[in-house]
């Protein structure tokens, strides 16, 4: 891999007050998607995740449930370190912000800001949410109906007053509109960026950086009064685990800036302002891009603990096969819009867009393969016209979805893909290969060479989304396990006449209703 174009995409890191949820999933599962497509790409990928574990929401959570905290957080993250095998995910680390290497990288950023007179002590007095972590001013608030305030997330804020030490944010506000105008590509969607340009050209007030008030987090260097406020510790992990402060290290030197962080919008803020302005403060370069995507609502509301409504992943997947979710995930919903999920549009993905498309193309082709060519890769005869534009169909896949891939557009790509699996049910149609086995066989090892081939691609182009049935119609096709990269879908790739095919399976079963 030495040599190839490094990838660095990132998930946010979660927070350990709850079990992993369809949001979690959702997030991760882009990023993963990402980091399969960069690693059959060529690219040199590194895929982190990890969770969040310091803040007063941790500490009272963990209050809550009657636990020591650090007891609490290790059960939790040990959550999420599941859901990465469950859902198939490809991370090369999975980080938590209670490990000493991210301690020591903290410390380290907040010693070069102070370094730089980038950090004062003062004293922080206004309103906070816990379960946002985050500071709200008095105009971003509204009252709730018994008189309480409320953030513009939902969550209510309380009044605190106490010592703090403050980054001087004020003073990066030209410098961050520059960097936007300089960067057009570094938030998306492009609706987000202009949120992002019109928060910040509203003004930006210093931000209070560290607590006094409890205990739980990275105590503030030479000053242990403090820990420090715990978005500037999470969001320094997506450098930890390249090697900070070691900026000669290989890591770093590699992987920095990040190519991608992957949000939810509801946490651009955080990504878009605060962290590029830390950086360039401390004189490192922001990361390249990073993308708001949006919220899943549950048949229609909001999903939430108090509604019960919670999605989770892992009896989604026992469901409906892994797959499937993650294809229903990534092609419902255009990336970056608000969704909603539903067990008819599920059923409906599945047993329309899996198994009568894709799942019956390769059944139907690779059944008369196994029945009418003694079970072995078909040899080919000259191609028609018609053969040619299937054939070259597939071939301008890649291209075609390597540039969405690069614009998160998932939905797009596999919109893409499904032009050609509709392309080539209907090429089978048309050719009849059935009719062709008695009057031209010779026609017919074409045409079903020419289909295998299609679907040959397919199922390489199908692995970063769908890695198990990617594999399996692979296996079907008998085409050896390195060879199932990108590289591979060349025409000096293609199918061997004559080689051996195991049976046929259907990889896309219709979904059966249980009980
Ligand atoms: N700990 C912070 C992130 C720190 S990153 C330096 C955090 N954690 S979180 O666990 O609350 O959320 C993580 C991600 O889950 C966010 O990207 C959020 O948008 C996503 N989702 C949570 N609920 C969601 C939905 N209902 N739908 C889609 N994604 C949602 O924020």
């Amino acid at each position: 891999m030495s040599g190839s174009t490094p990838y660095y995409v990132t998930t946010p890191i979660y927070y350990v007050n709850d079990k992993p949820h369809i949001g979690h999933a959702y997030t991760s599962l882009a990023c993963d998607a990402l980091a399969r497509f960069m690693r059959l790409d060529g690219r040199n990928v590194k895929f982190l995740t990890g969770t969040d574990e310091h803040g007063q929401k941790m500490e009272k959570a963990a209050q809550a449930a009657g636990m020591e905290t650090q007891a609490f957080v290790d059960m939790n993250s040990e959550n999420f370190r599941i859901l990465t095998k469950t859902m198939g995910f490809t991370n090369d680390d999975f980080i938590r912000t209670t490990e000493p290497r991210h301690r020591a990288a903290v410390q380290a950023l907040w010693r070069e800001l102070k370094a730089r007179d980038q950090i004062y002590l003062g004293t922080y007095a206004g309103w906070y949410s816990i379960r946002d972590e985050a500071f709200y001013t008095e105009s971003e608030l509204t009252q709730g109906p018994d008189g309480s305030r409320i953030a513009p997330s939902g969550a209510e804020v309380e009044w605190v007053e106490e010592p703090s030490y403050f980054f001087k944010l004020s003073e990066w506000q030209d410098r961050l509109l520059r960097f936007y105008d300089e960067n057009p590509d570094f938030v998306a969607p492009p609706t987000r960026r202009n949120e992002v340009i019109s928060f910040v050209k509203g003004g930006l007030l210093d931000l209070s950086v560290s607590r006094t008030s409890f205990r739980w987090g990275i105590p503030v260097p030479d000053d242990a009064d403090h820990v420090m406020y715990v978005w500037l510790d999470a969001l320094t992990n997506y450098m930890t685990a390249v090697g900070y402060p070691d900026s000669g290290s290989d890591g770093f030197t590699t992987f920095w800036p990040a190519d991608l962080h992957m949000v939810g919008k509801d946490i651009l803020r955080f990504h878009a302002v605060y962290w590029p302005a830390f950086l360039l403060a401390a004189g490192v370069a922001p990361p390249k891009r990073v993308f708001a995507h949006g919220w899943w609502t549950n048949e229609g509301k909001k999903i939430s603990k108090s509604l019960g409504n919670i999605i989770d992943p892992l009896e989604l997947t026992a469901r409906y096969g892994l797959d499937q979710v993650r294809y229903f995930l990534l092609r419902e919903v255009p990336f970056g819009n608000d969704g909603d999920f539903s067990h008819r549009a599920m059923i409906g993905r599945i047993d329309g867009d899996l198994a009568n498309d894709f799942g019956n193309l390769a059944q139907r082709s690779l059944s008369m393969i196994n029945k009418n060519c003694e079970a072995r890769m078909p040899e080919p005869g000259e191609f028609t016209a018609a053969d040619k534009k299937l054939l070259a169909a597939a071939g301008g896949l890649l291209g075609e979805m390597r540039a969405l891939f690069a614009a998160q557009s998932f939905h797009k790509a596999l919109i893409a893909m499904w032009v050609v699996i509709g392309d080539a049910n209907r090429y089978i149609d048309e050719m009849a290969p059935w009719a062709l086995r008695k009057s031209d066989p010779a026609r017919m090892a074409t045409v079903l060479y020419v289909v295998a081939e299609t679907i040959r691609h397919l199922a390489i182009l199908a692995q970063p989304v769908m890695p198990g049935a990617g594999a399996r119609m692979l296996d079907q096709l008998a085409v050896a396990e390195d060879a199932r990269t990108f590289a591979h879908l060349s025409p000096d790739h293609a199918l061997t006449p004559g080689t051996p095919l195991p049976k046929p399976e259907g990889v896309f079963p219709r979904f059966v209703v249980d009980g």
